[in-house]
């Protein structure tokens, strides 16, 4: 390993694990097997993260023994994590039963870490039953305060929120972050680079930008939806798999953003009709 890949941060987000108490099952998807197959996916392909992120819907209605079940499979992989919460959360039942939660001054579920140039700056969207989520006075104050130190200490941004905040086009925009434009307006009066954000919630994945920030969504531990855009009528398709995770690699110039599928249904091709495949070699950029 050398200089560059020492400072490059590789950073996990995985979301939407929906789970249920041992043995429950909802719509046919066991989220549990699922879940333990993300964190072996974890262990067996990046074992070199610097950080796991869980952005939420932790669990599918709050149980406290789903949230039990959350701790003892992700217990299973060594990097640093952090738990984010969803709609389908509940911060009370969360916070009486979690271990070293993040909490920030005003006890919502937020916080950030620094590592190698950058500020992973997890927000906590959820509000008690509320579909849309929002970020309330405090937690938008509370964010400037973040994004304000950071700027003074040079850190590239990398934004994590459970709901997503930009209009996809689709229906689930009606249950997006409720008044993105409050966030959207303490991001540019900060004047911090925010190099990426990623949420979930939309189960589906998708890259672009918002208000000029690129912006990407992932799906997660549960089904994911097809793309169902403005002016489509009638059902929209949801399906069991790509089931997958984000890997974020940043060395504060180049971030790319992965899809890890760790339940795929992909048929593997023959490795022999890739030759050039085999052995091969990653740019030195030291
Ligand atoms: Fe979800
Ligand atoms: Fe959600």
């Amino acid at each position: 390993m050398g200089t560059y890949t020492d400072n490059l941060l590789k950073l996990i987000v995985m979301s939407d694990i929906h789970l249920l108490p041992k043995g429950e099952v909802a719509r046919g998807l066991d989220t549990a097997p699922r879940f333990v197959t993300a964190i072996q996916s974890v262990n067996t392909l990046h074992n070199d993260a610097d950080l796991c992120v869980f952005a939420g819907d932790i669990t599918e209605k709050s149980d406290v023994a789903a949230y039990a079940l959350f701790d003892e499979i992700r217990a299973g992989n060594d990097s640093p994590q952090r738990v984010m919460l969803g709609n389908h959360d509940d911060r009370n039942i969360y916070l009486e039963n979690a271990t070293n939660p993040m909490l920030d001054e005003n006890n919502f579920v937020e916080g950030y870490d620094d590592i190698k140039g950058h500020r992973i700056l997890m927000l906590d969207s959820s509000e008690p039953g509320k579909l849309r989520g929002g970020l309330c006075e405090q937690r938008l104050s509370w964010t400037a305060e973040r994004l304000a130190e950071a700027k003074a200490l040079g850190l590239k941004i990398i934004l994590l929120l459970h709901h997503n905040p930009c209009a996809l086009q689709m229906p689930v925009d009606t249950y997006r972050l409720a008044a993105p434009e409050e966030l959207l307006k303490v991001l540019h009066d900060s004047g911090a680079d925010i190099i990426q954000i990623v949420a979930g919630h939309c189960h589906i994945t998708t890259a672009g930008s918002w208000g000029g920030y690129p912006c990407a969504t992932i799906s997660g531990n549960q089904h994911s939806v097809e793309p169902f855009l403005r002016g489509r009528t009638g059902q929209q398709d949801c399906y069991a798999a790509p089931a997958q995770y984000a890997v974020i690699m940043s060395d504060g110039v180049n971030c790319a953003v992965h899809f890890q599928s760790y339940v795929n249904e992909s048929a593997l091709m023959n490795p022999d009709l890739f030759p050039g495949k085999a052995d091969q070699k990653f740019e030195v950029i030291d």
